[in-house]
């Protein structure tokens, strides 16, 4: 994959010049694009109470823009108007599997940046209102049209109407304004005022983008320190102290001192940074935990992968944990639903299968099967629920 969908951008170019910049149309990115799920589908998962999904209402009983969260019932449907309202439905890339090759089409960006496909339906006339997100989005009509009214620049601290469940724009004034059909893609970079019309029944797929906040990364790195009795235990120095002019005054010399003695905290161990980065990365969304945990084998500890895969079993990648890696000196630290383990980095030339395929079979063991790095790291994703055995097919 060289060139960015069907523009004449190449990935690298896309990246450098719209990726958290400015917005990108583009007409039939995915030609005869497949919804794989029908309008249908969808509102009987947003009856599953274990998915996560909204429905809103323009012009409810209760006001204007009521936001309701599942899960919902048939006879939440049934009373609802014909126009101007819409359901969306989070992570259907993990809840429906097929839908998860929509997701990978975006490998040109690292998987701990994606967040989730959501999935909208909406007929004629729903929206979620003129609004900002935090987070980078693809929005990909998938079926009937849409109408994107988007803002030019970002807003960061929008002003939005008071005593609403939802946040939306007091002022909107859109820049342009494309209708959609089915394979056109708007890209939105973080905090770019954007409002989608169903024009007429339509479903809206965003790829949606996630970052940590400093406050989460932090939050991260103590949780490290305090299973650590060497963190962060160097104390405040003054070695250039000087006679203050005010004794109660915490001056600006020292208020440096002590800004640089917590970037050396921050900067003492890259084992600890790293470990850091990587858990918070791999965490299981708290919403996600029980589908994650259906999926597990109840004996995940019994891990004889020969008699296993000699038995025409296969391991399946369990898509609710998220695994990621890194390098670390001469090992690789892998982390899987926000913990991890420090393997030989002799392991790496197996990496790409036994952390980004969706399925390994007993061919793909026996090309791991002689590196026990590989052995140790696979065993060690299974005893966390990365990978499940099932029957081949
Ligand atoms: C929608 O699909 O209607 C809303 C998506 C968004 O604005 O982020
Ligand atoms: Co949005």
């Amino acid at each position: 994959m060289t060139a960015f969908f069907t523009t004449q951008l190449s990935y690298q170019q896309f990246l450098d010049e719209y990726w958290q910049k400015k917005p990108l149309l583009i007409r039939q990115a995915f030609p005869g694009l497949d919804p794989i799920i029908s309008p249908e589908e969808l509102a009987g998962l947003a009856c599953h109470e274990d998915i996560e999904s909204r429905l809103i209402e323009e012009d409810s009983d209760s006001g204007p823009w009521r936001c309701q969260h599942g899960p919902f019932t048939e006879d939440d449907f049934a009373r609802l108007p014909e126009k101007n309202w819409t359901l969306l439905v989070q992570d259907m890339d993990k809840h429906v599997p097929e839908l998860a090759a929509i997701t990978r089409q975006f490998n040109f960006i690292p998987e701990w940046r994606k967040d989730d496909l959501m999935i909208s339906y909406a007929p004629e006339g729903g929206s979620v209102g003129p609004h900002t997100d935090g987070y980078d989005v693809f929005l990909l009509q998938a079926k009937g049209t849409r109408r994107w009214q988007v803002g030019k620049e970002p807003i960061q601290n929008p002003e939005l109407i008071d005593g609403l469940a939802l946040k939306i724009l007091v002022d909107f004034e859109p820049e342009e304004s494309w209708d959609l059909e089915p394979g056109d893609m708007l890209y939105l970079p973080p905090h770019i005022a954007h409002h989608g019309i169903a024009l007429d029944a339509c479903m809206t797929f965003s790829i949606g983008f996630r970052a940590p906040t400093q406050t989460e990364l932090l939050d991260s790195l103590l949780h490290i320190a305090s299973e650590q009795d060497s963190f962060g235990q160097q104390r405040y120095e003054d070695r250039d102290l000087q006679i203050p002019i005010h004794d109660n005054e915490i001056d600006q010399a020292s208020l440096l001192r002590f800004r640089q003695t917590m970037i050396d905290c921050i900067s003492q161990s890259d084992e600890w940074l790293t470990s850091a980065i990587g858990r918070l990365l791999t965490e299981t969304k708290p919403s996600l935990e029980w589908l994650a945990d259906e999926l597990m084998n109840e004996d995940k500890d019994e891990v004889d992968f020969t008699s296993q895969f000699d038995a025409g079993m296969i391991l399946k990648r369990n898509q609710y944990i998220r695994v990621a890696w890194a390098s670390l000196g001469e090992d690789v630290l892998i982390f899987v639903a926000g913990e991890h383990n420090q393997i030989e980095k002799s392991i790496t030339e197996c990496l790409p299968s036994i952390t980004g395929y969706t399925s390994l079979t007993n061919q793909d063991w026996q090309k791991l099967q002689t590196n026990m790095a590989a052995i140790s790291a696979l065993s060690y994703l299974v005893s966390k629920g990365a990978w499940y055995w099932d029957s081949e097919g």
